[in-house]
């Protein structure tokens, strides 16, 4: 079976790079813009024809939160858009599709995990385009999973662990949110969940929430990475979300249920447990 990987030099894709081997059955195709961009129907038909591509995993995305708020048109046009464009070309080859979304979806303002089936709020940009890739996707009728994740972080790219990392560098004194609660997830334990719905096969749809297990607030998550790098010349003062105003409005509670995609099989290691064996590869680097 052949998979092609969209999006393949992004965390997601990095990490997907990193497992692969440990799937021979497989013939993996990883791709980033200049081989495939996802928005551009041509380029993907004519690559499928030559590598009769069988499953498609999109890990492109626009991911600038913030960004997105006042680039509205380029956010749409790679997370709604992109996405139409795979689904549209998946039902009309008989390709499987992994679709990956985000938390961002809902409005964050509950305070119990939030299962598949609760109706999604978007309050941002990245939000509302990331539901409208989701609704694209169903609506093309095409066999596709979208997995639900966040807090997304890895050795590989830029996101909040090695931003804290390099703070610790440059300052003595960090303030960060403790009134945003969500669930950290190493980039290498999508991967994996992705192979197990690979390996375990696919349904015409389905829907998925996936992070690592627990809930921590950014500030803890803060203390936590600085605990296990052994950083303690840093004083962490914990705020509240209106004292660092950013762009867009970020939920206060986005926890996912993960308990559908944990019936299936999927492996959902504890935070702390994920975050440690990430720190220990990108501490040695
Ligand atoms: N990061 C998080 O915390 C988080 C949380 C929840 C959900 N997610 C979702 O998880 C998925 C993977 O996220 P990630 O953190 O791995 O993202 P990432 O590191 O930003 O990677 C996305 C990749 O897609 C590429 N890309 C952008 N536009 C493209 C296009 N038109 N065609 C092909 N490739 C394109 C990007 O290239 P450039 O870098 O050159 O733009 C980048 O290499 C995304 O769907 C994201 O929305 C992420």
């Amino acid at each position: 079976m052949n998979i092609l990987v969209t999006g393949g030099n992004g965390q997601l894709g990095m990490s997907l790079r990193k497992i692969h081997n440990e799937f021979p059955q497989y013939n993996f195709y990883f791709t980033d813009i200049p081989e495939m961009d996802i928005t551009d129907v041509g380029n993907i038909n004519n690559f499928i024809a030559i590598n009769k591509i069988d499953i498609i995993i999109n890990c492109a995305a626009y991911t600038a939160v913030d960004k997105a708020e006042s680039e509205a048109e380029i956010a749409r046009n790679i997370n709604s858009r992109g996405p139409e464009v795979l689904a549209k070309v998946s039902a009309a080859n008989n390709i499987k599709l992994i679709h990956i979304s985000t938390d961002y979806v809902f409005n964050g303002e509950t305070c119990h995990p939030i299962k598949e089936t609760d109706r999604p709020d978007p309050h941002s940009v990245y939000g509302n385009t990331k539901l409208a890739g989701e609704e694209a996707i169903r609506n093309s009728g095409c066999d596709a999973t979208i997995i639900r994740t966040a807090w997304l972080y890895s050795e590989f790219g830029n996101n909040f662990v090695k931003t804290m990392l390099r703070l610790a560098k440059e300052k003595d004194n960090i303030s960060v949110v403790y009134d945003q609660v969500g669930s950290p997830t190493y980039a290498t334990d999508l991967a994996k969940a992705i192979m197990t719905i690979i390996t375990k096969g696919f349904s015409s749809f389905n829907l998925y929430h996936f992070t690592d297990e627990g809930a921590v607030s950014w500030y803890d998550f803060t203390k936590t990475i600085y605990s296990l790098s052994g950083i303690n010349n840093v004083k962490v003062n914990a705020i509240e979300s209106w004292q660092y105003p950013t762009a867009a409005t970020r939920p206060s509670y986005s926890v996912l249920a993960k308990d559908k995609i944990k019936k299936l099989g999927a492996e959902v290691p504890y935070w702390q447990d994920s975050l440690k064996a990430c720190l220990e590869i990108i501490n040695r680097n």
